[in-house]
């Protein structure tokens, strides 16, 4: 299978990036093709909703990074979004990525699987919950299958997360897609 990852954390050696290499390192043991997009170093703009791409020759305003995912979102198999949390919600470059899906709309209504992973300060769920919400909402709208979700809590930093089992759950579920 094909699995699309995206992020948008800033730290290149933080929460969410070493569960994503956990995942990955999963994911390729089992024999997955893996596309990975780090949105905090890329350039994507925000949707404007202009609605070019919903018009009678449907294009994006912003010729961005969005076409280097694009090709690869559309033959993904799964989908994997990572952040951490910010202000209980994920994080804003990797929604900028989210929004942006917008211009593919009806290509992505597709047989797609999903995953999440969050990491964040609080030692409760709490945070999470506006961002699981949305994630349920998306993949629904998309008409996509949950493969799985990890929510690291207590993770404010890297250290504090690989004293947990949270990076393990990441391998396992890349392993187990
Ligand atoms: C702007 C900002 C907002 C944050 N908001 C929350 C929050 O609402 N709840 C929480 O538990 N942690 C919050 N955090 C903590 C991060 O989610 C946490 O440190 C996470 O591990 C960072 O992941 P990273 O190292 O992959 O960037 C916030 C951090 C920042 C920088």
């Amino acid at each position: 299978m094909k699995v699309v990852i995206i992020t948008g954390s800033a730290h290149k050696n933080g929460t969410t990036a070493y569960l994503t290499e956990q995942f990955i390192k999963g994911a390729q043991e089992a024999g997955h093709e893996i596309f990975r997009f780090d949105a905090a170093f890329k350039d994507v703009h925000p949707c404007i909703a202009c609605e070019k791409c919903h018009g009678s020759s449907p294009v994006c305003t912003f010729k961005d990074d969005m076409r280097e995912l694009n090709p690869h979102l559309l033959e993904a198999d799964v989908i994997a979004l990572v952040s951490p949390i910010y202000y209980y919600d994920i994080n804003a470059q990797l929604k900028a990525v989210i929004d942006r899906f917008y211009a593919n709309d009806a290509l992505l209504h597709d047989n797609k699987k999903a995953v999440l992973m969050l990491t964040m300060a609080d030692d409760t769920m709490e945070s999470a919950d506006g961002a699981i919400a949305s994630f349920k909402g998306m993949t629904n709208f998309l008409g996509w299958d949950i493969a799985g979700t990890v929510v690291g809590v207590n993770c404010m930093t890297l250290d504090m997360l690989k004293k947990t089992n949270y990076p393990e759950q990441a391998y396992k579920l890349g392993k187990s897609l």
